[in-house]
């Protein structure tokens, strides 16, 4: 899995890596989470699924659904993947993960592990602070404003 990306986003590993100072990540490790209220979307439940479950969802459910994803996602991983999606560097643009069933299985792989390496925390494992309605809702918004 690891490696069927890494040939087309390796780059952006390399970028991020250099650009990350010592300093850096520990004061971005350091930020909380922010709890998201998730009590207006469709509840999904403790297990995860394969694949984006609200990918399909239409009109004012999707509307809602987008719009606490696009909140959530800048409170919680903006300071680090760039306001509005746009990445400053830091950490890859998520705007290019692919809106199918790849992009799911790199994105559950990611916010369940987070990335951790030589003991220096470079993301942290952001399901263990936000539940999979708040981390699809992130997906979903990512997929609205995708630069695929
Ligand atoms: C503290 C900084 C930080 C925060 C906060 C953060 N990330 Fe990340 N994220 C990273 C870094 C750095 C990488 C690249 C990791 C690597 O190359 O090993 C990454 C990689 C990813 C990837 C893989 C992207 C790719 O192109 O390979 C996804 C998906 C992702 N993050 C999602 C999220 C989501 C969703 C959030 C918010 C809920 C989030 N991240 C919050 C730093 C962060």
């Amino acid at each position: 899995m690891v490696k069927f990306k890494l040939n087309k986003i390796g780059r952006h590993y390399l970028i991020a890596l250099m650009s990350i100072s010592s300093f850096g990540v520990i004061a971005h490790g350091a930020v909380t989470p922010q709890a998201i209220d998730t009590s207006t979307l469709p509840t999904l439940g403790e297990e995860w699924t394969d694949t984006n479950p609200y990918r399909d969802e239409q009109g004012d459910t999707l509307k809602e659904i987008i719009r606490v994803g696009g909140s959530a996602y800048n409170q919680n991983c903006a300071r680090c993947h760039g306001l509005g999606g746009i990445s400053g560097g830091i950490a890859p643009d998520l705007r290019q993960l692919p809106a199918d069933y790849d992009g799911d299985e790199w994105y559950i792989y990611r916010v369940q592990n987070g990335a951790v390496r030589n003991g220096a925390v470079y993301m942290p494992k952001m399901s263990e602070h936000l539940n999979q309605e708040a981390l699809w809702s992130i997906r979903t918004w990512l997929e609205s404003v995708s630069e695929e």
